[in-house]
């Protein structure tokens, strides 16, 4: 049995002993909307935009939020001591619920379905770290709503399969000839002295660690930069990063079977991590974390 306790519609209960409908529309349609919060020394990272970018989400499908945000913290909170893990990854799903019919058309009345539970968050394997990943390039097939963090996530195994067969770790999205971000996490280029990705819009999620990372890039001499990548600049890239709350920056060495750089992590992001692993010593301390 799971030493794992969830959160399912107001109870606690053991996560392997957790049951949802079938009827549930998450289940049939996607229907729903999910968070993954990291938790550093046991307190929640960051929880002011996780919480926004969630209410963003309800708000953008339609599904009512079915709690306040004191009820969202403390939620988070009773997660984070109900385990015993220092470092943990917390995971939000609200679906719109269980509708007795299926039809595409919602009805009005239906309750959303609350899920959350928490694992362990253990460090990226530092020889991974070390090497850094090989990526290959894909058109990006999915929808044109990816700001929305939606469980409707297809599209991003397909990708994400289709990057194993070809032998590399993860895949970067290509729209219009242009990045919009990886299966799981956002993109980041080094250019000289510039720390550059692609601006907010429809076609990538606000990831929480992009925003962090643009913040921190001044202290490492670093202009953060918010512009439209294409691919050919992509190739021509410094550095490219992989970023994302369970990832924190992650060092891409291949593209397309071509070196990036030097095919090893670049100083730039030598320099970032260090500085990160301070910053977020800093923001763990700070109720409410990055803005
Ligand atoms: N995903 N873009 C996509 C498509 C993502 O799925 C994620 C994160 C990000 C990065 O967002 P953040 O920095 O807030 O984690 C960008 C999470 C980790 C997941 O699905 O498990």
């Amino acid at each position: 049995m799971s030493t794992q306790t969830a959160w399912l519609n107001g109870e606690w209960q053991p996560l392997e002993a957790a049951r949802v409908s079938p009827l549930d529309r998450g289940f049939l349609f996607g229907d729903g909307v999910y968070e993954v919060i990291p938790v550093y020394e046991r307190r929640v990272f960051a929880f002011k935009p996780h919480l926004q970018r969630l209410k963003h989400s309800l708000e953008a499908t339609g599904i009512p939020n079915p709690h306040t945000d004191e009820e969202w913290e403390a939620l988070c909170n009773s997660l984070v001591e109900r385990h015993p893990w220092t470092d943990q990854y917390l995971y939000i799903q609200v679906t719109r619920g269980v509708q007795p019919k299926r039809d595409h058309l919602p009805q009005n009345c239906l309750v959303p379905t609350v899920f959350a539970y928490t694992s362990e968050l253990k460090p990226m394997d530092e020889a991974v770290l070390q090497r850094g990943v090989r990526c290959i390039t894909t058109q990006d097939i999915r929808w044109q709503r990816c700001d929305i963090k939606a469980i409707t996530l297809l599209a991003n195994v397909m990708m994400k399969l289709e990057a194993q067969r070809a032998g590399a770790d993860d895949a970067i999205l290509i729209r219009n000839g242009m990045v919009s971000e990886g299966t799981a996490s956002n993109v980041m280029i080094v250019e000289g002295q510039s720390l550059v990705t692609p601006p907010l819009d429809h076609h990538l999620l606000g990831g929480i660690t992009r925003q962090i990372l643009l913040n921190c890039a001044p202290a490492i001499g670093l202009l953060p930069v918010e512009e439209p990548i294409s691919i050919q600049r992509l190739y021509q890239a410094d550095e490219i990063w992989l970023t994302s709350s369970t990832k924190e920056a992650l060092p891409v060495v291949e593209l397309d079977e071509r070196s990036v750089g030097d095919g090893t992590p670049g100083p730039v992001w030598q320099a970032m991590r260090s500085h990160y692993q301070q910053e977020k010593q800093r923001l763990v301390q700070q109720r409410g974390g990055a803005s």
